[in-house]
């Protein structure tokens, strides 16, 4: 498995950046006045969604200036306390361990989370430092609001919009072409209109579809996402057509739903074709247990529960079934299965970060973020090694598989 391309294609100069030339601009005319001395804004505050470069740039102008990058994160409770001593506020720091321009260009990551933000602690450590920092300082936020005015008003505002189609475009090509990918421009379109002016998510779905293939066709994105759906209804039609328990556990394990999605569907489409009323009296009996065992197996993350509740949905539901059965044509249960999709995968999603960051000594944002979508990769593409991070991160089943429709 090669290495993520949001690092791998990283832009390392700030020329490489697209689609953001008037924060570039203004990120440049403020590290200029750093050049010259101590400027009025000590501060520059990089602001905007995710995915749009503020990162990348940061690193870019370190070492464009041949400056010492220092990152921290605002969010981690050592921070505050660390960090006026890598911005020089301490005297004995000097310059002693700056980089060739005689400076370090300090980064403050999650300036909108920061840690002792409630008890407003961190927001007066912050107010302090960028009044005496002694090198040039760069706050970086999703949110800009969600920084106390009288903070944003002492920095020099950098917005980075959402990006435009044209500019993911632009860099997805670049990646293609590096890679040495012929790909249909009607493909990286659908691409980059589903990221949603997020670069990293664009980049991150491009290696998904097209790692180890020479063409990418708008048919290798659309398959992906069709497979997926056929799946579901296969397994229905499994369900139906069981007749053991060990079937509908091989045909539940096969598909690509955590079991939480798999039940809402089962619930939508299973019960209109039960006809003898004491075959659905237990039909759905089989479904309701299965739901409360699921939201145990959920909170307590245990082994036992997962088998448990998928037993009751998948055999408890197929084998209560009875023999009479109408025709009906399955649908997706819509709008339903997003808010369950989002509420349930949420809760897998925040347990698994949680075990990536604790495994990899990072934030459970940053887990997931950076982290994740990698991880999804491996599970879909490489089954050893999938194996083994279950192993690592001690993975349920739920997890695993959630991992696993990531990629
Ligand atoms: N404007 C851009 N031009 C080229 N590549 C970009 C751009 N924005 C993002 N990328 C790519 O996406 C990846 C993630 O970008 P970056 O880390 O800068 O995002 P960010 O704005 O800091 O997001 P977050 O708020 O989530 O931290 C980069 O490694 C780079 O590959
Ligand atoms: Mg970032």
């Amino acid at each position: 498995m090669s290495e993520p391309w949001v690092e791998k294609h990283r832009p390392r100069k700030l020329k490489g950046i697209v689609g953001q030339q008037k924060a570039v601009q203004g990120l440049l005319r403020w590290a200029e006045g750093w050049k010259r001395g101590k400027p009025y804004k000590r501060a520059a505050l990089l602001y905007g969604a995710a995915g749009t470069g503020k990162s990348v740039a940061a690193a870019a102008l370190a070492d464009e200036f041949s400056w010492d990058l220092i990152e921290m994160n605002a969010s981690d409770r050592r921070t505050m306390s660390e960090i006026k001593r890598v911005a020089g506020v301490a005297a004995s720091v000097g310059t002693l361990f700056a980089g060739a321009g005689g400076r370090r260009l300090v980064v403050l990551d999650e300036a909108d989370n920061i840690h002792g933000a409630a008890d407003r602690g961190g927001y007066k450590a912050l107010k302090e430092l960028i009044a005496e920092t002694q090198n040039p300082l760069l706050l970086i936020a999703n949110d800009q609001f969600a920084i106390p005015w009288d903070i944003r008003m002492t920095c020099a505002w950098i917005n980075f919009g959402s990006l435009t189609a044209d500019a993911i475009i632009k860099e997805l090509h670049r990646i293609c072409k590096e890679e040495k990918i012929t790909a249909d421009p009607r493909a990286l379109r659908v691409i980059a209109e589903t990221a949603k002016g997020d670069m990293r998510c664009a980049i991150t779905d491009l290696q998904t579809s097209a790692t180890g293939k020479k063409r990418l066709e708008p048919s290798d994105l659309a398959l992906y996402r069709r497979d997926r759906e056929l799946s579901v209804y296969d397994f229905l039609d499994r369900l139906l057509s069981a007749e053991n328990a060990k079937e509908v556990r091989a045909a539940l394990w096969s598909l690509d739903l955590p079991p939480e999605d798999a039940l809402v569907w089962i619930d939508e489409n299973i019960p209109k074709v039960v006809v003898d009323p004491a075959s659905l009296v237990r039909v759905y009996d089989a479904i309701s247990r299965a739901d409360i065992f699921l939201g145990w197996a959920k909170r307590g993350q245990t082994y036992g529960l997962w088998g448990y509740a998928s037993d009751l949905m998948g055999a408890g539901v197929a084998l209560s079934r009875g023999r009479n059965l109408r025709r009906a044509k399955f649908v997706s249960p819509g709008v339903l299965r997003h808010y369950a999709r989002t509420r349930v995968d949420r809760a897998v999603r925040d347990a698994v970060a949680k075990k990536i960051a604790l495994r990899c000594h990072t934030s459970a944002r940053i887990a997931r973020r950076d982290i994740m979508p990698y991880l999804g990769m491996v599970f879909k593409h490489d089954k050893e090694a999938a194996d083994a991070v279950v192993e690592e991160l001690e993975l349920t089943d739920a997890e695993s598989k959630f991992l696993k429709v990531q990629g």
